[in-house]
C-alpha cells in the first residue's frame, strides 16, 4: 500500500462488479439506439474504457477536457474548456462519463453546453458521487457509489496528477493536501 493512502474505500473487485451493473442498466436503457460516450478527461478514462467494454449497443467515444480544479483539491467554480469534442453531437444520444460528481458545478455546466448543441438526449454516468458536497442542481442518471466527503484518488482520480494508476479508490491522507484545503 502506498504511504499516502489512508485506506482503500472501494476495491478493484467492487469497482469491476459495479461497472458491469451500470453497463447492464445502460444496455437496457439504450436498447435499439446508438450511444456516444463523452469521457471527461482525464479522471474518467479508466471508468469510461471499462464501461465501454461492457456496452453492447452500437457505441462511439469522444473526449472532452474541462477544468474546474487547477492542481489542487478545491473547486474554483470556474469551468474552462481545455479540449472540445471532435465531432458534432447533433441528434446523438450522449452519455457523459465522469469519475466523480462533487460540487456538480463542472457537470451542470457541461450538460447545459452539450444540450445547446441539439443532441437527441444527454445523460450522466459517474462511478463516484459525493452527495454532501453538491452545490449545483444537476441530475445524475447513473451513479456507481455514493461516498463520504473525503478526498479520494485512484481508478483515474488524481491529486496533482498522481495516483491515477491505482486500481482501487483510496482515501488520500490529509497530510498530503492539508496545506491547500
Ligand atoms: P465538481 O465540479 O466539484 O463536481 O468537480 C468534479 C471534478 O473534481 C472531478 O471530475 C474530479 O476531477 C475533481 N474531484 C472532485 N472530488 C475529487 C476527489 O475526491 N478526488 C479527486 N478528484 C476530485
Ligand atoms: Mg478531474
Amino acid at each position: 500500500m502506498n504511504k499516502d493512502i489512508e485506506r482503500v474505500l472501494i476495491s478493484e473487485e467492487e469497482l469491476a462488479l459495479k461497472v458491469k451493473e451500470l453497463a447492464r442498466r445502460v444496455n437496457q436503457d439504450y436498447a435499439g439506439r446508438e450511444l456516444l460516450l463523452v469521457s471527461v478527461l482525464k479522471g474518467s478514462v479508466m471508468f469510461a474504457v471499462d464501461l465501454m467494454r461492457e456496452i453492447d449497443v452500437p457505441c462511439e467515444i469522444d473526449f472532452m477536457d474541462v477544468s474546474s480544479y487547477g492542481s489542487g483539491v478545491k473547486s474554483s467554480g470556474v469551468v474552462k474548456i481545455l479540449k472540445d469534442l471532435d465531432e458534432s453531437i447533433e441528434g446523438k444520444n450522449v452519455l457523459i462519463v465522469e469519475d466523480i460528481v462533487d460540487s456538480g458545478l463542472t457537470l451542470s455546466y457541461l450538460k447545459e453546453l452539450l444540450l445547446s448543441r441539439n443532441p437527441a438526449d444527454v445523460r450522466i454516468c459517474t462511478i463516484l458521487n459525493k452527495p454532501e458536497r453538491r452545490k449545483a442542481d444537476v441530475y445524475v442518471d447513473y451513479i456507481g457509489f455514493d461516498i463520504p466527503d473525503e478526498f479520494v484518488v485512484g481508478y483515474g482520480l488524481d491529486y496533482d496528477q498522481k495516483y491515477r494508476n491505482y486500481p482501487f479508490v483510496g482515501i488520500l491522507k490529509r497530510e498530503v493536501y492539508e496545506k491547500e484545503r
